[in-house]
Formats: C-alpha cells, sequence, structure tokens
C-alpha cells in the first residue's frame, strides 16, 4: 500500500530527538527551529515529560468519558492557574481543527445563531466547519462551502464595525488567531482585538481565540490574545498543549453553559493524553519557560533586524517570521541542507522560527551565525555585515 501522498515531504528521516536536537537515520544531527510545526513547547522527549507517560502507561492509558477521570480535574485545575483562566470550564478534544469545529458549534448552540466572522489569511484547521473559516480555497472541499462565513480583512476595525452593523443580530462568534501563523505571523493588533471583544459584547456574539498555534506561552504570555488586556469567551488549544502527546482542547467562560450531548468525543481527555498535558504544564512553570521565550525571542528578533537582507521582522516570543527577498528563495532549503537546521516556512517567500520554548541563547546564536553564512552564500559576504538601523515592532 502507498501512503497518500498529501504533502511535499523533507528528504530526512528523523529517528531520535532531545530538546532542540534531532537526529537522523545517518546520525546526522539537526537544530530544530520548526519544532514539527510549534508543537514542541518544552524540548524533545523531556525527561518529566516520558517519566510521566510512561508511569501512566503502566497504570490505564485509556478510558472513555463514561467514567471519572480524575486527570482530567487535576489538568483543569493546573491549566487554569497558569494560564489565568481559573473560572472558566474545560472540554478536551485531539486536534486543532477538533477544538475549533466544537467552538464554533458551542457558540452558535450558545446563541442560536449561524454567521461567523473569521479574517484574511486565517487558519483554523481542515474539519468541515474549520475549514469553511479557513481563507484559503485550495482546503476548502465543495461540500464545506457555506454563506455563513463573513471574512474580513485581518486587523481592520472598520470592517469589523461595518459588518456587525450590517448583520450584527445573526453572527454567532468572530474567530480569531492572536497570531496568525500558517499567514505569516501576522500580528492580531490590540486595538483590534479590544474591538472584537467589545462589539461581540454588544452584539452577543462570541469571542473565540484561535489559540492552537499563538498559545500555550509561546507568545511569551500563556495566551497572545492576553497582550489586548481582553478576555475571550473560548480559547482553542492545541499543538504546544502535549509537547507531540495528540491532545487538544477549549476553555469556555463561565457564562457559556453546558448541556448534555451538545459535544462529545471517544479519545478526548484520555489518562495519557492528560498526563502529557500536565507533564507540559509542570515543565512550563518550573523551568519558567514563558520567560525564556520572551528572552531568546527578543534576541532572536533583534538579531534579525540587523540582516539587511531581511525584512519586516514579526512576532512574539518565539513565534516569528520574516520576509526573504527573492534571491534568497532557496534560503530555507540551504539551512536544512548545508547548516542542518530546521526552520519553518509560509509562503510566498516567508520563513517561520516555531522552536521549543526551551531554547537556549547558544542555540539561537548559532542560529544567527548560520543564517548569515547562508545569505553571504547566496548573495555575497560583503552585503551582509552592513549594519541596519531598524527597530523591532513589538
Ligand atoms: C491557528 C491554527 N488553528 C488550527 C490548526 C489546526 O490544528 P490541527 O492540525 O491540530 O487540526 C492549526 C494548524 O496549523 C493552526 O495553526
Amino acid at each position: 500500500m502507498n501512503l497518500f501522498d498529501v504533502y511535499p515531504v523533507n528528504d530526512v528521516a528523523i529517528v531520535k530527538a532531545k530538546g532542540s536536537y534531532v537526529w537522523d537515520d545517518k546520525g546526522e544531527q539537526y537544530l530544530d527551529l520548526y519544532g514539527g510545526h510549534a508543537v514542541i513547547s518544552i524540548g524533545h522527549t523531556h525527561p518529566h515529560w516520558v517519566q510521566r507517560i510512561e508511569e501512566q502507561l503502566k497504570k490505564i492509558a485509556f478510558y472513555s468519558n463514561s467514567i471519572k477521570i480524575p486527570l482530567q480535574q487535576e489538568l483543569a485545575a493546573k491549566l487554569g492557574k497558569l494560564s489565568g483562566k481559573d473560572d472558566y470550564q474545560l472540554f478536551l478534544c485531539n486536534s486543532g481543527a477538533e477544538a475549533n469545529e466544537n467552538a464554533l458549534k458551542l457558540a452558535s448552540f450558545h446563541n442560536g445563531r449561524k454567521k461567523v466572522v473569521a479574517f484574511s489569511k486565517a487558519f483554523h484547521g481542515r474539519t468541515s466547519l474549520a475549514v469553511s473559516v479557513t481563507d484559503n480555497k485550495n482546503y476548502i472541499a465543495p461540500v464545506n462551502e457555506t454563506d455563513n462565513v463573513i471574512f474580513l480583512p485581518f486587523n481592520d476595525e472598520q470592517a469589523l464595525e461595518d459588518a456587525f452593523k450590517k448583520d450584527g443580530k445573526n453572527i454567532s462568534s468572530v474567530i480569531v488567531e492572536g497570531i496568525q501563523g500558517v499567514g505569516g505571523i501576522n500580528v492580531a493588533g490590540e486595538g483590534f482585538l479590544k474591538k472584537v471583544r467589545s462589539l461581540c459584547d454588544a452584539h452577543g456574539a462570541v469571542y473565540i481565540a484561535d489559540s492552537v498555534q499563538c498559545g500555550y506561552g509561546r507568545s511569551g504570555k500563556f495566551f497572545s490574545h492576553d497582550f489586548a488586556g481582553v478576555k475571550a469567551d473560548i480559547y482553542t488549544m492545541a499543538k504546544g498543549m502535549g509537547n507531540g502527546f495528540p491532545v487538544a482542547g477549549l476553555i469556555i467562560a463561565p457564562h457559556i453553559r453546558p448541556k448534555h450531548f451538545q459535544l462529545g468525543t471517544t479519545f478526548g481527555g484520555n489518562h495519557l493524553a492528560c498526563a502529557a498535558a500536565l507533564a507540559v504544564l509542570e515543565v512550563l512553570e518550573e523551568e519558567k519557560l514563558l520567560g525564556n521565550a520572551v528572552m531568546v525571542g527578543k534576541f532572536l528578533r533583534e538579531s534579525l533586524f540587523e540582516i539587511p537582507q531581511i525584512t519586516n521582522v514579526r512576532g512574539r516570543g518565539l513565534m516569528i517570521g520574516f520576509d526573504v527577498p527573492e534571491e534568497l528563495k532557496d534560503l530555507k532549503k540551504n539551512l536544512l541542507l548545508n547548516q542542518k537546521i530546521f526552520t519553518g516556512e509560509a509562503r510566498p517567500n516567508v520563513i517561520r522560527l516555531l522552536p521549543s520554548l526551551a531554547l537556549k541563547k547558544r542555540d539561537a546564536e548559532d542560529f544567527i551565525e548560520a543564517l548569515k553564512e547562508e545569505i553571504a552564500a547566496l548573495v555575497g559576504p560583503e552585503e551582509v555585515n552592513d549594519e541596519a538601523v531598524a527597530e523591532p515592532a513589538e
């Protein structure tokens, strides 16, 4: 049987991983600044995470949600404490798309409405409703097409006001990433998110903060939406939540009340998933990884700003994107081939850095040196060392 070929893949087979490093089947070591797409939050095979999962595996790996699973309550308590959302409620599922699917559905159950506001370049996942609020025609099958979604330009407060003025009583929810990931690392403005909050309040709509990629400490705050100083009604989480163990969830504001059977899941919140998610939170807290993300992220952004060929450095914490001109279009590939460094990309010509939140400054320094070397190889060395004067945009 062949694999169903849905992705172009790098010709590398990774067989071992530790911290911010991975090794291929030939023993070659790579620095991982991609984290398997923002998933590795506390570092590959972190010993505490491995131990927690191993111990749980020996006791019980799975039972369905038809019984009490005290680990879920333990996870909810820890998550409430670390995210500052103690009074919210937790629903567990398995992937980012599923989290958003449930969030959109729950909002619609809550206010009985059908329309959703979403934004240009958004990505919210591949399941049916999640993909219909994703602004990429290539992902939307005919069966997913709907008139219920109002797409607006990202960060456009006026367009948001106009949409609510026109259709406010039909809008069920607004779904927005705190930092667009797949869209190329675009930070949602604080004024924009405050506007989402105030319009949702005024019109009885639900503010859904898609934190699947930008959440869980990646931005330096638990949710990057927190930078705006307002609370969302639902936060969706996935990638960094299990450090590679598939686990996802929604945290839901107290005024949204649960009703039996509206949401459900077979695998969501199983014992093993909870153990993995708890291990992640324990390490985030113990090793103060949000602070590390702020510190190493700042160093990376400031260093990137000094490289003249790189433009428009964006992001927060360890969620960073920058544009590379056409002449550097091979940069990502060359970083992997020549320097053995994994980075992410977003087309056209955006490189994304989504490393573990435990990335060491020394590794970040090595990356900057390697990056300069590869740029020099593509454009010539004298161009690279020019001092550029620019300020980080945060
Ligand atoms: C912001 C955002 N939401 C949702 C998803 C979908 O997550 P998953 O692939 O776990 O379904 C992604 C995945 O990249 C994402 O970046």
